[in-house]
């Protein structure tokens, strides 16, 4: 079918069109009702279907022939080790650890924590919850604790499954001390924690609260696959909003089965046997869906990479896995290609392999600049495909879908709407703007499977955040706009998220942390772009009156508070003093002005300003601060 006709059939008759591609998978109970309302009116996908997400990403290959199969390559250059799972081993490891988790009391419902490194154990552990129909959240290895310690309150774990250490390059991060303080710092404490020791450090376990991983694994019983219900969640995965308190996206498992499926073929066009690589983390989004579940239910085999693009050990460390696994389609943000840029101009490293296999470039998680478009492009002479996705919606929103119908891509455009998203531009109140015309980028209800029906344990929030602005439509937090041949183009965020090296972060979050300083008054922070991360945070800070504190001194402070409560990965390395900070008259901070002021861009003050002097006062500081 064309790419026209399907997606025209998915916007027209979409319960028509998901039951089609739900008969692709396997359900233990078949469902007849595919689109339906919920208690709280959202609309949800195959109500009545029953299934297992580790089921269909495990056990079901094993049945039908694939137990031999490589399922999943452990690839670590920061310890040397590599390791292959198949279809089989894999099954049998997660049955024990599920055995491992019931046999601490975790039942169907019940949430477990997960905070790892990238190795395998990360994977077998989100895979033994969906066993045993348990939620898990996989909190980013990269966060301070408390974050660890807000997820921990949220999420209300009964266990937590963590590892003594993560690597950084070669630096190791000890992980049991976040663990404890987090714990310390929470209010909801887990029962038990399962540990894995890693040789590179290992750790003392609290005695009554820890398990070491491979006792329990020797110890326990392998557990069974549980029937779910396709509405009952696969897990919760914190994503930065506005505030301070990140928002727990709640995936279901039969919608994500389903889409996980379609969008492997469609968007990747990845079939069984297929190597696929996301270099990203299992932390992220992109690590739920393609690093685990998505490559494992369509029966690829995953990539999971424990290194970076450039110093473990080189700027050649991707070629080196591409050919080395015949990866077919490797998908990283963009930051991630700019970095092996710096370091290898000529991409003389990539010469050095054989990436014959390798037939698509996948990108998404911030804006791919056309730069970075240009050099891969020149280097790698393979199809570059910008898709533009979020957390919530949990694949891909649009793209150049490679399985259905590839079309020419247009510089700067994340190309189609995937089937199923019937996307809109939507002026201020919410009526559709004609074609070339920017506005807000809205999807026209229903979602299609595999997007959040909630955020956990606040439903407000979802409908507040996502489903009030314009009724009958999901905003999405980005702004765009559809050319006349139906080519989406995302510019950018409309509030005040983000995106740092694929990081999505909330400098709303950095403001309560940098505002919590003794000498800090008040603050915005803002985002300035970056060459090699897209984006990195910039604090503009107001003093207390009569605080006199030398401003480096301040910064250290603030980038440390900064370090020590949301973490490294925040990359917050900037803070400025400022006399006065630019206001409207009802005394609301003019964050968006302040933006463009830091990325010398273009501005009108606006006319609800309280003082416009204040903005050429900022951009005097920014310059002489050499920050413009
Ligand atoms: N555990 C602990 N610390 C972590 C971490 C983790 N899992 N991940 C990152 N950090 C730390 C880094 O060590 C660094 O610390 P530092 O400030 O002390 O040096 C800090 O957080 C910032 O990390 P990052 O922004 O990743 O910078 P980097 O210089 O280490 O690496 C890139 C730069 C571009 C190579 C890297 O960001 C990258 O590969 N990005 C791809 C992002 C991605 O996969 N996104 C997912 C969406 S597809
Ligand atoms: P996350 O939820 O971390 O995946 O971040 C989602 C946000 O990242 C989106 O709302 C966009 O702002 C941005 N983003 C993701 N992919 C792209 C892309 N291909 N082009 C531009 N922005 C992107």
């Amino acid at each position: 079918m064309s790419y026209q006709k399907q997606y025209q059939a998915s916007v027209e008759q979409p319960d028509v069109f998901w039951q089609e591609q739900a008969q692709k998978i396997h359900w233990f109970k078949q469902p007849s009702n595919i689109l339906s309302k919920d208690e709280n009116g959202v609309d949800r996908w195959y109500a009545n279907g029953e299934l297992n997400t580790a089921y269909l990403a495990l056990d079901h290959h094993v049945l039908n022939g694939r137990g031999d199969q490589t399922a999943l390559i452990y690839d670590s250059p920061v310890t040397g080790n590599k390791a292959q799972y198949t279809y089989s081993e894999l099954t049998e490891a997660v049955a024990h650890f599920a055995g491992v988790l019931a046999a601490q009391g975790v039942e169907k419902g019940d949430r477990v924590i997960v905070y790892m490194p990238m190795i395998p154990e990360a994977a077998i552990a989100m895979l033994a919850c969906a066993r045993i129909g348990a939620i898990h959240s996989v909190v980013f290895g990269g966060f301070a604790p408390h974050e660890l310690a807000v997820r921990i309150d949220d999420a209300e774990p009964k266990v937590v499954v963590s590892a003594s250490c993560g690597i950084e390059v070669d630096r190791i991060i000890e992980y049991k001390p976040i663990l404890d303080e987090a714990i310390e710092l929470a209010e909801s404490k887990p029962s038990r924690c399962v540990i894995l020791q890693r040789p590179e450090k290992t750790c003392e376990l609290t005695a009554g609260r820890d398990l070491d991983w491979q006792q329990a694994v020797a110890d326990a019983k392998p557990a069974d696959c549980v029937s779910v219900r396709s509405t009952d969640p696969l897990y919760v995965l914190y994503t930065s909003g506005t505030t301070g308190k990140p928002k727990g996206v709640v995936r279901d498992n039969g919608g994500h089965a389903v889409a996980m499926n379609y969008s492997m073929e469609v968007v990747y066009d990845m079939h069984p046997g297929d190597v696929f690589w996301a270099a990203s983390d299992v932390g992220w989004v992109v690590g739920h869906s393609y690093i685990v579940y998505g490559p494992l239910i369509r029966g690829c085999t995953t990539v999971f990479y424990e290194g970076k693009p450039v110093r473990t050990p080189d700027a050649g460390a991707f070629w080196r896995v591409c050919e080395e696994y015949k990866v077919k389609g490797i998908f990283a943000a963009p930051t991630a290609f700019r970095a092996i840029r710096k370091e290898d101009p000529e991409c003389e490293l990539a010469k050095q392999y054989d990436l014959s296999a390798l037939k698509t470039v996948f990108m998404a998680g911030e804006r791919l600049d056309p730069p970075t478009y240009d050099w891969v492009d020149q280097h790698i002479q393979r199809p570059i495909v910008d898709h533009w996705w979020q957390t919530e919606t949990g694949w891909a929103i649009a793209g150049n879908h490679m399985g259905l119908e590839p079309t020419a891509p247009k510089a700067g455009s994340v190309t189609r709407p995937s089937p199923g998203y019937n996307v809109q531009i939507l002026d201020s109140r919410g009526n559709p703007v004609e074609a070339g015309e920017q506005g807000s980028i809205a999807i026209k209800l229903p979602l299609p499977p595999g997007c959040l029906p909630t955020i956990w344990h606040n439903h407000e929030r979802f409908e507040a955040g996502y489903l009030n602005t314009y009724p009958g439509y999901y905003v999405s937090g980005d702004g765009g706009m559809l050319d006349e041949d139906g080519y989406l183009f995302v510019l950018g965020r409309t509030d005040d998220i983000i995106n740092v090296a694929g990081h999505r972060l909330s400098t709303g979050e950095m403001e309560e942390v940098v505002a919590g300083h003794e000498a800090v008054a008040e603050c915005a922070v803002i985002g300035q772009s970056s060459d090699l991360k897209g984006e990195e945070p910039l604090g503009l800070v107001l003093l207390k009156d009569g605080i006199d504190i030398d401003e480096e001194q301040l910064k250290k402070e603030l980038v440390q508070r900064v370090r020590d409560n949301i973490g490294a990965v925040a990359s917050f390395k900037n803070a400025v003093v400022v006399q006065r900070l630019p206001k409207t008259r009802s005394g609301k901070i003019l964050r968006k002005v302040l933006r463009n002021i830091a990325n010398n861009e273009e501005y009108v003050a606006p006319s609800t300003i309280d003082d416009p002097a204040c903005l050429t006062e900022i951009e005097g500081t920014l310059s002489d601060k050499g920050l413009r």
